[in-house]
């Protein structure tokens, strides 16, 4: 008899089921006697030992729903070493629901921070293996996650309905993408959207650059320009500015998001009329697209198949289009970022989008 746990870990996304599914299918198809372990809302789960026994039937008809069937929850990385408010050791706990449902193996389907705690608790002896889960496709040592084409798919819905309207107004729209501290899901989106204006927080922006690929749309006869910026964009100016001086500007919390302090540069210099949308968390939901659906469902294989080969303190990933197995020491702590030099940034750059960086 094998027993195995589950959870999945910080903010959700599309496919955390499809991915559940695909690891008990192939465990089940595989072993002879299979428990499966499902901790409730991520780590919280494993601490406080909520979880429930699962059954195959949990895993049918799951393959196309959003969301996470175990729920999910943050626990930060940071303060995992610390007690909680009753004293309690956050890590023995983990530990100690381990050993006490004999586990043979942990699945933890997560994000970066998700990952440093997978990392200690194999440090710590327990057999971890990850599967990176975000929709802002920043896991180090992997081309993809799973959730991030579900997103893109959403977000560039969203500067698809945008053009139509911004096009009939004259107006200059910005559309706010998610992707956190990288630009992944803003430069796919935007470019898929055909936005002319990208800004991610790799490229830091001049205002009077944004401004001119604005005008120079105006000139050659085109009333509307679409800006698809990171909600993680920043502006050159502010890189200038000393820790102090931007700690000060962040306390005012004049603008509730980049997107709002850019609408206001553009209206207080061109006098252009701005909108602004945010698609937020509407990125994440809904059903995962159909590539995420096969992603997912190859990278669960993949990670049963690392257990049965008793591979264990590994994150599965996915590079050049085949499954591989990264030491999670590897990985942990480090943040996959659009690198300068980029080639799919060169490439918009050569159809006239600009960066807000001035250079074409
Ligand atoms: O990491 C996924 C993500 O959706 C980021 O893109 C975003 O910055 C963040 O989570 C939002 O977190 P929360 O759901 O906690 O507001």
């Amino acid at each position: 008899m094998k027993r195995v746990g589950l959870l999945t870990s910080g903010g959700d996304c599309q496919a955390l089921n499809a991915t559940m599914r695909g690891i008990v299918k192939a465990l089940s198809h595989n072993l002879d006697e299979l428990e499966v372990y499902g901790f409730i809302n991520g780590y919280h789960g494993m601490i406080y030992g909520d979880y429930r026994l699962l059954t195959n039937k949990d895993f049918s008809g799951i393959l196309t729903k959003g969301g996470t069937m175990l729920g999910s929850s943050r626990t930060p990385f940071k303060s995992i070493n610390e007690p909680d408010e009753k004293g309690l050791n956050k890590v023995d706990a983990m530990k100690q629901n381990y050993y006490k449902l004999r586990l043979d193996c942990l699945f933890v389907l997560g994000g970066n921070g998700s990952q440093k705690t997978a990392n200690l608790l194999s440090q710590e002896g327990l057999n971890v293996i990850h599967l990176p889960k975000t929709i802002d496709n920043d896991i180090w040592g992997t081309d993809m996650t799973f959730g991030f084409y579900s997103a893109v798919n959403i977000a560039t819905e969203a500067i698809d309905c945008i053009h139509t309207t911004a096009a009939s107004h004259n107006r200059v729209f910005i559309v706010e993408v998610m992707g956190h501290k990288v630009g992944w899901l803003t430069l796919y989106a935007g470019i898929a959207g055909g936005a002319d204006v990208i800004l991610i927080p790799e490229i830091p922006y001049q205002i009077d650059k944004v401004l001119e690929a604005i005008d120079h749309r105006t000139r050659s006869g085109k009333g509307f320009t679409v800006l698809a910026v990171a909600e993680g964009a920043v502006c050159a100016a502010d890189l200038k500015l000393s820790k102090k001086e931007y700690k000060k500007k962040m306390e005012k919390k004049q603008y509730p998001s980049v997107a709002y302090e850019l609408a206001d540069q553009i209206l207080q210099k061109t006098g252009n009329e701005v909108r602004i949308t945010v698609p937020g968390h509407t990125q994440r939901g809904g059903a995962p697209c159909p590539y995420d659906r096969a992603l997912s469902t190859r990278l669960g294989v993949a990670a049963a198949m690392a257990f049965l080969d008793n591979d264990f303190g590994k994150m599965i990933g996915i590079v050049h289009d085949k499954t591989v197995r990264i030491p999670l020491k590897d990985s942990a702590g480090k943040l996959k970022v659009i690198e300068k030099g980029n080639q799919f940034v060169k490439e918009a750059k050569m159809l006239g989008i600009s960066f807000g960086d001035g250079d074409v």
